[in-house]
């Protein structure tokens, strides 16, 4: 039998509970493909702070390197907020992305028809809309240096540095380009290159690897008028591609197209086979334990773990059909709810879309 193994880092606040509702379905899918997943939990964040003084241990470290994809709830809590910067909950994802060199983040914002009239925005705007994001994760100025705090003409300086290699942009720029060959064949390519130096090479280069792309639709947007575009008439995006910080921004812009934070995955993608998937929300401390928040975006991310890691294409389905049915029948939890529906907790919504996996 085929045998996957699965670093499991739930992290801090409400990982936990939003990771165990994602295994159950991968259990659900290892019953009905006669596949085998192994499941290694390690700490991560501020809990391994905690007991490591170091968010990111060197044993986690090892175990997410040596699996074949990482499965991640969320890191983060307040009671870290005074701890200094370099043992941050926050620096062990940075410093994951950065070892496992995830340098390709996707970031679907999908508009389920079941929940258009979640958005804050008119429906007729919103419906149908199906974007994806392609981050750049390992560059830019999240790990430019020099940086930091200095005392410069008596006062206080802080600076950090916005840089890409030609290489760097090269491989996000071909990925962008994959992704979008499977899909509607649009790229628009977010820079700010009426001003940065960065944004001007990162365009140069894009329009070099569009070279190799022909059937692409190439487009460029600076990134002031991506926001607004994002907002005004979302549905004109197919595939945007962007640096790492345009891309953070965006991707929680575009996370409310859908009308909540608690249903859009992500996968960060390597040129090995080490890939983490983890949704887009965070860890929610002042929720946990209360079996409310939805595990829906944890649930899609390891689908997208079936699909780009393990190439299970069909369980992939599986599992989007098996929320959208959950959504179609009425249940909801708290994020998401709606009047007339089914109010549910984290490990209900869970369960709902594990037997909707296996009736189908
Ligand atoms: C994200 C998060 C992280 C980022 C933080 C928590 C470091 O906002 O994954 O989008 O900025 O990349
Ligand atoms: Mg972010």
């Amino acid at each position: 039998m085929t045998s996957y193994n699965i670093a499991l880092l739930a992290g801090d606040g409400t990982g936990k509970e939003v990771t165990d509702e994602a295994v159950k379905v991968l259990k659900a899918i290892s019953k009905k493909y006669s596949i085998n997943f192994e499941f290694e939990p390690s700490l991560i964040g501020g809990c391994a702070y905690d007991a490591y003084k170091t968010p990111l241990p060197d044993v986690t470290l090892d175990i997410a390197k040596k699996s074949d994809a990482v499965l991640l709830g969320a890191v983060g809590d307040w009671k870290y907020d005074s701890l200094p910067p370099d043992v941050r909950p926050e620096r062990a994802l940075l410093g994951i992305r950065k070892e496992l060199n995830l340098f390709a983040n996707l970031r679907p914002a999908i508009v389920y028809p079941e929940l258009t009239q979640l958005s804050p925005l008119k429906e007729e705007f919103v419906s149908g809309t199906d974007i994806m994001i392609v981050r750049e994760l390992t560059g830019d100025v999240y790990f430019g240096t020099p940086k930091g705090i200095e005392i410069r003409n008596g006062e206080k300086f802080g600076f950090n540095n916005m840089c890409y290699y030609e290489s760097e942009i090269r491989r996000i720029a071909h990925c962008a380009f994959k992704v979008a060959s499977q899909r509607n064949k649009k790229l628009c390519s977010v820079d700010k290159a009426n001003v940065l130096d960065v944004s001007r090479l990162f365009r140069e280069i894009v329009q070099d690897v569009a070279k190799e792309y022909k059937n692409i639709e190439l487009s460029f947007m600076y990134v002031d008028n991506a926001a607004m575009q994002l907002i005004r008439n979302p549905k004109q995006f197919d595939v945007i591609l962007t640096g790492n910080i345009f891309g953070d921004i965006l991707s929680d812009e575009a996370s409310m197209l859908s009308g909540s934070l608690g249903l859009l995955p992500s996968a960060s993608l390597s040129d090995s086979k080490n890939a983490m998937y983890e949704p887009i929300h965070g860890s929610a401390p002042d929720l946990k334990g209360l079996n409310i928040v939805n595990p829906i975006a944890t649930i899609l991310s390891a689908a997208m773990m079936l699909k780009y890691s393990f190439h299970m294409d069909s369980a992939y389905d599986d599992i989007v059909n098996a929320v959208r049915k959950a959504l179609k029948d009425g249940y909801r939890t708290k994020d998401i709810q709606q009047t007339g529906m089914v109010t549910v907790g984290t490990d209900k919504m869970g369960n709902v879309i594990v037997d909707n996996i296996l009736r189908q």
